[in-house]
């Protein structure tokens, strides 16, 4: 498949530096190596404003947004994409701000009727059902479980928008991705196959069950962290 458009949004503020893009690059390496037509976007690059709650998007000029700024051509490209990923950090348990205030400027794209079915509410989108939503993330704490409010809100969100999450990406522990050698090499591996699949037939349960293999030690982990903490703290102690 080679007419594919992958675009991801990359909400961390340490762009292309962080351990999110670290994750990311290999998932749009496999996308690109199927032939895939891949873009990354650093949202903290761009002009975002807050949503006013005005709602003139739906009332005075539907469709329209009334604030100038980077979103609208961004909207563009996530309308003509085949795959979305949503790449963000972990911030206190969820997407970070700048991710969240990306979203809450989809208002324009979605109708303002509601449409209940089974407890919850979506709203007529113009975005393509078909299109793959795919939630790539990094913490600091060992543990997919940290993650669990952030695909929760993935989720909901890809639905509100009348898709549905195909995959989540997830690496805890994000230090280690930076270490020589690194121990997640494999589960990486794994994440190219992911970007090669997503533009193919989706994303497999055996490559899922690959990226999210764990690679250390909770316990062990944590012990090690805190012990260069305590050093950290230390040093900036002495020094203030
Ligand atoms: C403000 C802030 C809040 C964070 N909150 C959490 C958290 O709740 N849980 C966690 O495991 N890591 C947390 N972290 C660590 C980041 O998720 C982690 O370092 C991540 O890999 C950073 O990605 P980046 O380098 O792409 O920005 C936090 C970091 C910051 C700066």
């Amino acid at each position: 498949m080679d007419d594919k458009y992958v675009i991801a949004f990359n909400s961390s503020p340490r762009k292309e530096k962080g351990f999110t893009a670290m994750v990311l690059e290999r998932f749009m390496a496999g996308a690109a190596s199927e032939g895939a037509e891949t873009e990354t976007v650093y949202l903290a690059g761009k002009k975002i404003a807050d949503c006013l709650g005005c709602t003139w998007c739906w009332f005075k000029t539907p469709g329209m947004c009334r604030h100038k700024d980077d979103v609208p051509a961004l909207h563009e490209k996530m309308l003509s994409a085949d795959v979305i990923i949503h790449a963000s950090p972990l911030y206190i348990c969820n997407m970070n701000g700048i991710m969240k205030r990306f979203l809450d400027r989809i208002m324009p794209l979605a109708e303002p009727y509601q449409e209940y079915h089974d407890g919850v509410c979506t709203h007529p989108h113009e975005q393509n059902p078909e299109i793959r939503h795919v939630l790539v993330s990094t913490c600091g704490f060992p543990g997919l479980r940290n993650f669990d409010p952030l695909v929760l809100a993935a989720e909901r969100m890809a639905e509100v928008g009348g898709g549905h999450l195909h995959a989540a990406v997830l690496f805890p522990s994000s230090v280690l991705l930076a270490r020589d050698p690194c121990p997640a090499e494999e589960q990486l591996d794994y994440v190219f196959r992911a970007g090669r699949e997503v533009v193919g037939e989706g994303i497999s349960e055996e490559t899922v069950r690959g990226y999210s293999r764990p690679y250390v030690e909770p316990q062990a982990y944590v012990d090690e962290l805190n012990e260069l903490f305590r050093v950290l703290r230390e040093n900036a102690l002495r020094k203030s």
